[in-house]
């Protein structure tokens, strides 16, 4: 069996990022965030600070609602109730001007299988006439995959990839957008612990040399304590516990206690 060697190679962290606009951070205020589907109500009255620049994660179990609260961050769901205001702006309203943007790394990767790697970390770009000139995309996907250490690879099509690389095209592919924010769902969902390392590190890079907002979904606890600025704990539909790492620690919540300790068990 080939051995996939790419996958040791070190994350680029200091490189500077070619890049065709200034992210700024962007801060996320969700405020009694109401979900229900059929009489699943999955979302109970939410409420949840997200700072600009932070790497916040949301923690969670199996069905918790990551996923939906991630989707109505982005927009893809609608809110039965409550809001979502990023900049202090309702994502919801009509008026809302959305000078922002927002990448979204998918749990499965999403990635475009007829597509180079270099085609699907450029489609953003091209799709959208964003950058014109195709020097400057060669540039700018030259520069995220080696943020991601996945430097040279533009030509190799996804179906030559192991799964953390994918995991690391659809980061860089996030990263392209030179986004404001981004949010994870599951990045390391199926990844053995050396990867999930790798793709923890590539998150906490990210956190150190970019101006970005990041909300990473998992039930990972060992990679929540590994990345966060803070951690939020869903459970019943709502945020029952928020806190730096050290704080969340050492809360008395029973659920938190409980979901923190099973990885000892
Ligand atoms: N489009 C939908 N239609 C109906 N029910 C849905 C839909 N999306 C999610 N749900 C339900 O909402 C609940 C929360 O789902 P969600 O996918 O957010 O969980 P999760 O915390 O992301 O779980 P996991 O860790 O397994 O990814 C589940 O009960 C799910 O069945
Ligand atoms: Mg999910």
């Amino acid at each position: 069996m080939a051995i996939r060697t790419e996958e040791k190679e070190s994350v680029a962290t200091s490189k500077p990022l070619f890049k065709y606009r200034e992210a700024r951070p962007v801060g996320v205020r969700i405020v009694n965030l109401n979900k229900s589907f059929g009489d699943n109500h999955v979302l109970r009255d939410l409420n949840l600070e997200i700072l600009p620049g932070e790497t916040l994660v949301i923690l969670g179990k199996s069905g918790s609602g990551k996923s939906v609260l991630l989707r109505h961050i982005v927009g893809l769901e609608k809110p039965d109730s409550g809001k979502i205001l990023i900049n202090g702006e309702d994502i919801n309203e009509a008026r809302s001007k959305r000078k922002y943007v927002i990448a979204m790394v998918f749990q499965s990767s999403a990635l475009f299988n007829s597509l180079t790697v270099e085609e699907n970390v450029a489609l953003y770009l091209r799709e959208h006439g964003i950058v014109k000139d195709e020097d400057a995309i060669k540039k700018i996907v030259g520069s995220v995959l080696s943020v991601v250490g996945l430097e040279g690879k533009e030509k190799v099509m996804p179906s030559e990839l192991s799964g953390g690389m994918k995991k690391r095209v659809a980061i860089a592919r996030a990263l392209a957008m030179n986004p404001d924010l981004i949010l994870f769902d599951e990045p390391t969902a199926e990844l053995d612990p050396m990867m999930t390392r790798t793709i923890g590190d590539v998150i906490k890079n990210l956190r150190r040399h970019f101006e970005v907002t990041q909300v990473v979904v998992t039930h990972d606890v060992d990679l929540a304590f590994y990345i966060a600025d803070r951690i939020a704990v869903l459970s019943d539909g709502k945020i029952v516990e928020v806190g730096t790492p050290e704080e969340v620690r050492k809360s008395e919540n029973p659920v938190v206690k409980g979901f923190i300790n099973t990885r000892f068990e």
